[in-house]
């Protein structure tokens, strides 16, 4: 039994930090009880600071050495202190033994939050055995502002664009650099803005709530606050804008504190999209920030942004999200973040009254820094122009350290790939400039970092630099919201491990704050398309509650009045007429996050806005529930040769929306309306039948996507269904066992093809390595997923440069295929409370090490092809049971450690057959081994 606790507790351990949880270990710290818990969650994240959720959901994972362990009662205290908690004084929230196995979203039931109130909080739990665990680690959540009256901050700015400087600088590049993206030289700079202050007695806890129209960065005597970047988030700014908090206590002190702040144009102000546009939301970028302090003695002050700030430009002469960075060092204020400082030279604020946008806590996962990168290589393609390699294609930029002399320029410019005589390829960038440049001050080593620009590269262009520049001149900084990692996937397969790679580094560079299309060019839109086809295989890789429940507002903001959902949220840029397959991730996102967390409250909060969404198509179609004569649709996006008629898409995608806004209807107990959609759902599949299926099987369009969605979707019976197959099969094979889908028919390809009993064909797919292919572009250096099936050949070289990106995560949609096939780990039904493993060998796979930390805990799904046996290592976690397939011909060829299958402890035999046998178990981890199958393995 030790022996066994142990290897759980280390190979756990293990994984977790190959992964990089930080707070994982205390899951599965061990503590010699039956049932231990930890990983304690408010509102989807670990410790969150001002929330405004009045009754927060909190969510735990409970772990054991033993099988079978399940939570049977829980204990949640929730006190106004830690001394308090630590004393068992849970003045907020004492919930009593409740019997449940719940850990995830149990609601806070205690006295009503009150703004500024720290939570701390602690569980136990109760194992099958009824034996009670010790407490939880405590962990911490605090209420924001919670009434638009507790804010006594005012929004401030200072108006650039009308100062003296800022017109200067206009007429004298209009001068001298006039070209036709004149307009896009001369931007503004960010604004300086600060205020000193003296506190007079002992503090007790400082908080600062900040908010901004356009980015901010703030700085509290002489510090940065916090590790948070791009706050606070992109929104539709008209409606709403986030502030985000943070403790500052250790910070202040007695006399002379300083809060300062720089602002930028960010998604507010500055360029974004495509077309050279700017100011989406309005022009004048400004700051709300409010300090409260709290005395030792129980008083308490507050310091807000007012009239009283001043506003002054420094060192940062340019910041913006597709142009770049330019820092003029030698402009460096020094002090002026600190106490003390001669402001005489800074000007008055102006106050802004009409700021409509409501202010809210922020729900979403901050963009924030996820790896320093180092370059793997240096050329000097043109002289004095030398050429970073940075090994992978990622979204950040680069910290520069740099000797020179005073008025040295540096310029930093960046790309995803290279031209064949090795300098930068630029041109997929379109107008986005790309570049960072920095200006020295001349006295020694210096070191920079832009902090209001990203960029999506994996190389970067040194020109300016005083010397030749060695490996330590530039290091990456890759930022990303995907966090945390919850997936792990690694075989025998170098190709296969490559594009795992390229999926996850692909949504790193994608999810910054919103689910974006892509990082490097003139885009960087949400585009709704591109979200739902990715979603569910963005949830095997990193833990998306908190960021999808954020871009889901942005989404429902986005609808249209008469019920549309958009092409891009939050929308701006691109049109508010989604059109099929990009409006439906106003009902795949929700749904898909209820499936994979088993969160109830975002259907909730969707399904108006779902309902609004059916009535729409419903009210658009001809007669017959057919298609409108005209609709925008953006059809199977980037097929190869292989389009599908836009009228299938429609239905296929308007019969799925329906089919899960029943789901959600059912789900949340209103089942009139589940009637009243399920029977929707018929009337649709019937009048696709009837309109585009032919009796040999044949859909409309004949193209493999028209198949896929047919499948999908559930719009065919047998023997539609099977003859469709067949002709799924057909088209593949016609185009010589290779795949022709675009954005929406690659998204289930896949998983059609498990579905019809034909992952030998997945496989054949999976690793092909011609054109078109995932591993077409490995075989050509790609490091993270192309926007194009042919975004690069050896014939035509570069595709069409107007939309080439290198880093798009939609044909990453294969990524759920691999996690629920080749690692075989499925939920059944909601949220990972039941858990299927069922592996599918084959391909050139002999293993598979795989891993999903869900939310109930980590699951993991080895498994090894050794001389004549199948080795298969199952962990699953405490409180959910799985039902195991293990590939053998009966059950007398496997064994689980070292007895039959069917002696094992904790295994219940259910079925053999098929090419299996299988089995149920409770958590713990299995060492399963079989025979090798006489007749190969089950497709
Ligand atoms: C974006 C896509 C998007 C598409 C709409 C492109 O410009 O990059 O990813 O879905 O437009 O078709």
């Amino acid at each position: 039994m030790c022996i066994v606790v142990l290897w759980v507790f280390v190979s756990l351990l293990l994984v977790s930090c190959d992964m990089g949880f930080d707070k994982m270990t205390k899951v599965v710290g061990y503590d010699g009880k039956n049932l231990c818990c930890g990983y304690l969650r408010c509102e989807y994240r670990v410790d969150p600071y001002g929330i405004d959720v009045l009754k927060p959901r909190l969510s735990w994972v409970v772990g054991s050495g033993q099988r079978n362990q399940k939570q049977t009662a829980y204990h949640v205290l929730v006190a106004s202190s830690r001394e308090k908690l630590s004393l068992e004084k849970a003045d907020l929230w004492d919930s009593g033994k409740v019997v449940s196995d719940e850990t995830a979203c149990v609601i806070y039931e205690g006295r009503p939050l009150a703004s500024h109130v720290q939570c701390y909080w602690k569980v136990k739990v109760w194992d099958k055995d009824d034996i009670g665990s010790s407490w939880s680690e405590p962990a911490v959540w605090t209420m924001g502002l919670l009434n638009p009256s507790g804010w006594k901050a005012k929004w401030i700015g200072y108006n650039i664009r009308e100062s003296k400087a800022f017109l200067e600088k206009q007429s004298e590049l209009t001068g001298s650099q006039a070209d036709e993206k004149q307009n896009i030289l001369v931007l503004p700079p960010p604004v300086y803005l600060r205020k000193e202050f003296s506190l007079v007695k002992p503090v007790k806890r400082a908080v600062v709530y900040a908010s901004s129209l356009g980015l901010y960065e703030l700085h509290l005597n002489g510090k940065r606050i916090g590790g948070d970047y791009f706050t606070p988030g992109w929104t539709d700014y008209n409606k709403r804008v986030y502030y985000n908090t943070y403790d500052v206590t250790e910070y202040l002190r007695g006399e002379n504190n300083a809060l300062g702040a720089v602002i930028a144009d960010g998604w507010y102000s500055g360029y974004v999209g495509y077309g050279q546009m700017r100011d989406h939301y309005g022009k004048q970028t400004c700051l709300l920030a409010q300090l409260h302090i709290e005395y030792n003695d129980g008083s308490s002050e507050i310091v807000a942004s007012d009239h009283s700030w001043k506003a002054a430009t420094g060192p940062l002469e340019e910041a913006d999200f597709l142009m770049g960075e330019m820092y003029d060092a030698r402009k460096e204020i020094s002090g002026w973040d600190k106490g003390g400082f001669d402001e005489s030279g800074w000007r008055r604020v102006e106050v802004f009254d009409d700021v409509q946008a409501e202010v809210q806590a922020y729900p979403g996962v901050t963009v924030r820094k996820f790896a320093e990168i180092k370059p793997v290589e240096i050329t000097e393609p043109k002289n004095g122009h030398y050429v970073f390699n940075m090994g992978t294609n990622f979204a950040g930029w680069v910290r520069l350290k740099v000797n020179g002399k005073k008025g040295d320029k540096i310029i930093l410019r960046f790309a995803e790939r290279l031209n064949p005589d090795g300098t930068i390829y630029t041109e997929n960038l379109r107008s986005a400039r790309a570049t960072d440049t920095y200006i020295c001050r001349g006295d020694g080593e210096e070191i920079w970092e832009p902090r209001f620009t990203f960029h999506g590269f994996q190389y970067v262009e040194v020109a300016g630099y005083p010397t030749r520049p060695g490996p330590k001149a530039i290091t990456g900084i890759e930022i990303t919201s995907a966090a945390p990692v919850v997936g792990h996937f690694e075989c025998n397969d170098k190709i296969a491990n490559q594009l795992y790679h390229n999926i996850c580094q692909t949504q790193r560079s994608n999810f910054i704050d919103i689910p974006t299309d892509c990082p490097q060019r003139d885009e960087r839109l949400g585009w709704t398309g591109d979200a739902q086809a990715y979603i569910r295989t963005a949830c095997m890789n990193n833990d998306t509650q908190a960021f999808f429940t954020k871009w889901l507002r942005d989404l429902r903001d986005g609808q249209r009045s008469d019920g549309q959902f958009p092409m891009v949220a939050p929308v701006k840029v691109a049109d508010n007429d989604g059109g099929p397959a990009w409006a439906d991730a106003g009902t795949i996102c929700p749904w898909t996050t209820y499936q994979v967390y088993g969160d109830r409250r975002v259907l909730e909060e969707s399904y108006p806005s779902m309902e609004r969404f059916i009535a729409f198509c419903k009210d658009r179609c001809q007669e017959g529930l057919l298609p409108p004569k005209e609709f925008h649709c953006f059809g199977d996006w980037l097929n190869i040769n292989d389009d599908t008629p836009k009228e299938v898409i429609y239905m296929a995608y308007f019969a799925y929306s329906t089919k899960l806004t029943a789901q959600t209807a059912e789900a949340l107990g209103k089942k009139e309306d589940a009637k009243k959609y399920y029977s929707l759902f018929e009337d649709i599949k019937a009048s696709f039948n009837k309109a585009y299926v032919q009796d040999d099987g044949q859909v409309h369009g004949n193209s493999q996507t028209a198949y896929v969605l047919a499948l999908k979707c559930d719009l065919l019976d047998e023997p539609m269904r099977s003859k469709a197959a067949e002709n799924l099969v057909k088209r593949i094979k016609e185009c010589n066992w290779h795949l022709s889908t675009g954005f929406v028919g690659t998204k289930d390809l896949m998983l059609v093809l498990a579905d019809i009993g034909r992952n030998d064909l997945a496989y054949r797919l999976f690793h092909n390595e011609t054109f078109p292919s995932w591993g077409f572009s490995i075989e050509h250096g790609a490091t993270s997923i192309w926007e194009r099936w042919d975004g690069w050949t050896p014939d035509k070289g570069f595709q069409d440069p107007g939309m080439n990106s290198f880093a798009h995560y939609s044909f990453g949609a294969v990524g759920q295929w691999m996690f629920e096939n080749i690692a075989g780990i499925r939920t059944d039904g909601i949220g990972y409370k039941k858990i299927v493993i069922k592996p599918y060998v084959g391909g050139k796979l002999s293993w598979a090490d795989t891993s999903y930390n869900s939310i109930h805990g980590l699951i993991v799904s080895n498994w090894k092809i050794d001389n004549d046996s199948f080795k298969f290592k199952v962990v699953i976690p405490a409180n959910t049971t799985a039902v195991v397939y293990i590939p053998a011909e009966d059950k007398n060829n496997v064994y689980e450690e070292t007895k039959p299958i069917y002696k094992a402890h904790g295994v219940t035999l259910l079925a053999e057959g098929k090419g299996y046998v299988v089995c149920k178990v409770g958590s713990g981890d299995y060492q399963f081994r079989s025979k090798f199958l006489k007749g190969g393995f089950p497709k």
